[in-house]
């Protein structure tokens, strides 16, 4: 078997807003790479075995005492090296180098002349020019002033004399634009060259080199023993259980609650897509569904604190499991859809520098009693390469790259308190927005869309009679990273089309409503 971690990458975080970006495009050529904290133990790094570093951008300055330096280890490990803005920026520094503080920070599009060439810029060119050129995208306040003994200066631009630097004997290199945003054109191209030409990495890291080993790891796990999961629908859980069931057949059992707060039908929709096996399109895998509807129901009867809802909900979902964990004596393991950011993330720097970017968390985790051990297929794997295993491992590409769904469901998306009956209006509102949004070619184009519950009457007319009946809010936001978004700007056409559907289609609705509030202020849901 293909060892797909054999030729790989470290790259030592100083906790850029881009690292997980570099490691996505080091991915992406077909090679594994891993991200460390720059204080991660570097006594480790020799063991780890890379076939070169990269030292990630950051936001501090080199020029203050006491700023993030990269471990003596890197250098003494005779391993290429590449910088990358405050990466290339504490080389300089540490090697005998200078660097300095502008009057302003560079931001945005750079054009860099290349005035000696060197294996990483190859023959990199991207105007055909000479000297050779480069479309560069940049983002720094400090700049090296003056390249360390035995490197030479490879880059310039009108505003930085150093834009790139090498040391060939050593296969060291800087470059204080950023190659892996795409504004930078030749981006990608540069990464390939360090990673293929410099460091010699073969690309292995494919979907398909993926799905063997961990079937190869997850068999070796667990034996013969039996896996539980918990199967939400949503695309970690159930690309583990495509995965797992590959692995290990019918010793994985999923466990699906129906909690009568998912997505319109979803219940029905999991149960075609895992368990049914008597067409093409069913997994025919061992599925528990529990109808726990009314126990939600009756569990938030009352609630409207938004937070108290997320508890109850988190809570009876991992006593729910628990119960039905129980009944099957064998388990002796748990699968989780544990993805690789959110093993940086919860690894981070020890000394806090790096930022970290929170991320919710559905359940605050099952109970300790359960002593079950874990099995975390997807922990060393980013969303991107997560959805793509998904579809090579005949999951439907719709269910793949579906939007997000908060853990609470519909919990949050029903205002105040959660009734079955607004439940059932939120859910018919919501599945014609979205299948209207597919229909017309934009679903793909929003990060996350979806109808909101509104527990105000408003008057409507109904034949020849006032009707005073329920809200449904539309929202609908195009965002990179979740932390920041903007309202999706939809036709109003199409927003007509949405409001008149669900009018008439959803029995208790008078009024559609759509939602042009950014985040922030406004969270991108409305609880
Ligand atoms: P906000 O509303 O904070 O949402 O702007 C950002 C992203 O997080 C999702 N979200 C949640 N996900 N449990 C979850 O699993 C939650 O309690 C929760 N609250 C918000 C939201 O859908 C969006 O993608």
């Amino acid at each position: 078997m293909t060892d797909l971690h054999r030729d790989k990458i470290l790259i030592l975080d100083f906790g850029a807003q881009y690292t997980q970006l570099i490691a996505r495009r080091v991915r992406e050529l077909g090679v594994y790479c891993e991200i460390w904290a720059w204080d991660h133990d570097p006594s480790e790094i020799a063991a780890f075995g890379a076939r070169g570093i990269i030292l990630s951008g950051g936001p501090e300055s080199t020029t203050v005492d006491g700023a993030p330096r990269a471990p003596q280890e890197a250098f003494d490990s005779g391993l290429p090296l590449l910088g990358i803005c405050y990466g290339m920026q504490t080389m300089a520094k540490q090697l005998g180098g200078e660097t300095e503080s502008a009057d302003a920070r560079e931001y945005g599009h750079a054009e860099v002349t290349l005035v000696a060439p060197d294996t990483l810029f190859g023959d990199l060119n991207d105007h055909g020019s000479r000297p050779p050129r480069l479309d560069v995208w940049m983002s720094h306040g400090d700049h090296v002033a003056k390249a360390p003994p035995g490197f030479t200066v490879t880059a310039t631009t009108a505003r930085v004399p150093v834009a790139a630097f090498a040391n060939e004997g050593k296969r060291w290199y800087g470059v204080q634009f950023h190659p892996e945003v795409t504004h930078t054109q030749s981006g990608q191209a540069l990464l390939r060259r360090f990673v293929v030409e410099v460091c010699g990495c073969e690309t292995l890291w494919t979907a398909e080199h993926i799905i063997e080993d961990q079937v190869a790891r997850v068999r070796d796990t667990v034996g013969s023993d039996e896996v539980i999961l918990g199967l939400s629908g949503g695309v970690d859980s159930s690309v583990v259980a495509a995965l797992l069931h590959r692995a290990i057949g019918d010793q994985l059992t999923c466990v699906f609650v129906d909690t009568g707060l998912l997505r319109w039908q979803e219940g029905d929709q999991v149960m075609a897509t895992f368990a049914d096996a008597s067409d093409a399109h069913g997994l025919g895998i061992r599925v528990i569904r529990v109808d726990a509807r009314e126990r939600y129901f009756g569990a938030l009867a009352g609630v409207t604190d938004p937070e108290a809802k997320r508890k109850i909900i988190g809570n009876l979902f991992v006593e729910i499991f628990d119960e039905q964990a129980g009944k099957l004596a064998n388990a002796k393991w748990l699968a989780q859809g544990t993805i690789y950011p959110d093993v940086i993330e919860s690894a981070g720097s020890k000394t806090g520098k790096a930022h970290v970017i929170k991320s919710h968390h559905n359940v605050g985790g099952l109970p300790e009693h359960m002593k079950l051990g874990l099995v975390e297929p997807l922990r060393e794997l980013f969303k991107d390469e997560v959805r793509r295993i998904g579809v090579a491992l005949g999951l439907p590409h719709e269910m793949v790259h579906r939007h997000p769904f908060p853990g609470p469901g519909l919990g949050v998306r029903i205002l105040g308190e959660v009734k079955a009956e607004y439940a059932d209006i939120l859910a018919r509102a919501d599945a014609v927005f979205i299948e209207e949004l597919r229909k017309a070619g934009l679903y793909d184009k929003t990060s996350q869309a979806f109808a909101v519950f509104l527990p105000v009457k408003s008057v409507g007319v109904v034949g020849d009679a006032r009707a005073y009946e329920w809200v449904i809010a539309l929202r609908a936001v195009e965002t990179v990273d979740f932390m920041t978004a903007h309202w999706a700007h939809l036709p109003y056409d199409f927003l007509g089309r949405v409001s008149n559907r669900i009018i008439n289609e959803v029995r208790g609705v008078s009024r559609v409503v759509y939602d042009v509030s950014g985040k922030p202020p406004a969270t991108i849901e409305w609880e």
